[in-house]
């Protein structure tokens, strides 16, 4: 446990970048869903009848017959995680000059199309560009823009990648019928329909919640059917597979999959192991069948929702609805005075830090901004598509319990009473892609103004599985200065 002046002083030896504390100086770890869920006793138990077999394992055999079972898909590679299966689908589609169309690409993924040649191109539905506004299905591909992008320039696409859920745009989830539409425009164009589908039993859920046409059909008859209608998917088994590493490519053409096992060999491993442990395999084989569990995901899906409810009624504007994964702050118009070029996110997240513990994630002008972007425009923008800044508070799967969540909120409340203390952070050093991993930043001089908050929340509360599961109880145990 570590009190606020410890925080301030650890968040300056990080260069102010989330990412470079380490995990035990975090008390509630939001930072991602990704290989940070707890793995239920029936996937420790597949641990251990692991088969370590180079070629062949029992292991593979189980792994992808979950798969296949899931997906549909005849064909399949295990990946160390879910970038290096979108690193060699690129390589394989050949995307050097060509356009990856989305819904929204995540940051690895974005980078695995441009560090090869490639130009990622988000074309979000319209209502995704409003935090505020309530709607089912924010996550969808705008079809109008995507049917002329295939007419103007079919050719030159390599694909088109639909993410569900939308991670970049509030983990907010696609409808089938939207799914359906990107799926017949792309083959009458002969354009290949990928799905980036590492959170599909959440977007699954949220189909038989909102969709009418869905509402009798279980999670998994759902995710099955979101599958047939793709050419291939990749997956981080880190996040849907409720696995701590790992991951898929699975695709339907014969001679894609053969190019992709000689890609595979190359870098990542045999095709029946891909770079993970024949017990991980196991792992991933079970979470699969766990994932798609009614009880489960609503249960997953509730928790974030009421973190979201909370951080609603503490002041902070969120994107609406919440997500399937993480509720995502709208930091741009909680500080209206930090402009984009000083990261309004990543200043909410070092103040959820400083004050409570938590770690959380920019996901905005830091995360995505060029070197030479300085407006917070993504290129090609016009002024009424302004990049969201956000802070992204992602919550692990089967780790915090509510009095978590409820420490959250409390400490949330507080910073959002004090937003106009805060201020903004420039880069002192960073590298050209992917910079928000290591860059190091500063706060700005005129605004370093040290927060001093009642920070008179309920660690007491704190205690049950998780993170925070072996803290002692209350605030003093805790270190953490009341009524400074
Ligand atoms: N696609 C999406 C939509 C993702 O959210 C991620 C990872 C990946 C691909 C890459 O998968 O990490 O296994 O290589 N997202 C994590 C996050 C890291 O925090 O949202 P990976």
């Amino acid at each position: 446990m570590t009190t606020r002046d410890q925080r301030a002083e650890l968040l300056r030896d990080a260069g102010w970048n989330l990412f470079r504390l380490r995990s035990e100086d975090v008390m509630v770890d939001l930072l991602t869903d990704s290989g940070t869920g707890a793995m239920s006793a029936a996937q420790w138990g597949a641990l251990m009848i692991g088969d370590e077999s180079y070629a062949g394992a029992r292991s593979w055999f189980r792994f992808r017959d979950a798969v296949a079972e899931l997906t549909g898909f005849p064909l399949v590679v295990p990946t160390h995680q879910g970038r290096a299966a979108e690193r060699i689908l690129f390589e394989c589609l050949g995307v050097r000059d060509k356009v990856v169309a989305s819904n929204g690409l995540f940051d690895t993924t974005r980078a695995n199309v441009e560090s090869q040649g490639g130009t990622g191109l988000d074309i979000p539905c319209p209502e995704a560009s409003k935090p505020e506004l309530e709607a089912p299905f924010k996550g969808n591909i705008d079809v109008g823009k995507l049917e002329d992008l295939l007419s103007e320039q079919g050719p030159a696409l390599a694909a088109v990648v639909m993410t569900v859920t939308n991670n970049t745009g509030g983990g907010q989830p696609v409808s089938m019928a939207n799914i359906r539409a990107a799926s017949r425009l792309c083959r009458r164009h002969g354009v290949g329909f990928y799905l980036d589908a590492c959170r599909f039993a959440e977007n699954a859920y949220f189909v038989q919640q909102r969709e009418p046409a869905y509402m009798e059909a279980s999670v998994k008859s759902i995710a099955q059917e979101m599958f047939s209608m793709a050419d291939g998917a990749t997956f981080s088994a880190k996040k849907d597979g409720l696995a701590n590493i790992g991951g898929f490519l699975a695709v339907s053409n014969e001679r894609l999959h053969q190019s992709i096992e000689q890609a595979l060999i190359l870098t990542e491993g045999f095709p029946t192991y891909g770079g993970l442990a024949g017990r991980d395999l196991d792992a991933i084989a079970v979470g699969l069948q766990e994932v798609v569990q009614e009880s489960y995901v609503e249960n997953r899906v509730s928790d974030v929702r009421y973190l979201g409810e909370g951080l609603l009624a503490a002041g902070m504007p969120i994107i609406r609805p919440p997500g399937g994964h993480a509720i995502y702050v709208d930091a741009g118009s909680l500080l209206p005075h930090i402009p984009p070029r000083h990261f309004p996110g990543h200043s909410l997240a070092c103040a959820l830090y400083k004050e409570g513990g938590i770690r959380s994630c920019e996901i905005g002008s830091f995360m995505f901004g060029a070197p030479e972007d300085q407006t917070g425009q993504a290129k090609g923008q016009d002024q009424a598509e302004r990049r969201l800044e956000l802070c992204r508070l992602a919550v692990p799967r089967r780790v915090y319990g509510r009095a978590h969540l409820d420490y959250v909120v409390d400490v949330a409340a507080d910073v959002a009473k004090g937003r106009g203390q805060l201020g903004g952070y420039e880069i002192v050093e960073a590298p050209p892609r992917l910079r928000h991993f290591s860059a190091s930043l500063r706060p700005l001089a005129s605004r370093a103004v040290d927060m001093k908050l009642d920070l008179d929340v309920g660690l007491g509360q704190l205690g049950g599985p998780g993170r925070c599961g072996d803290a002692k109880q209350g605030k003093e145990a805790a270190g953490v200065p009341v009524g400074k």
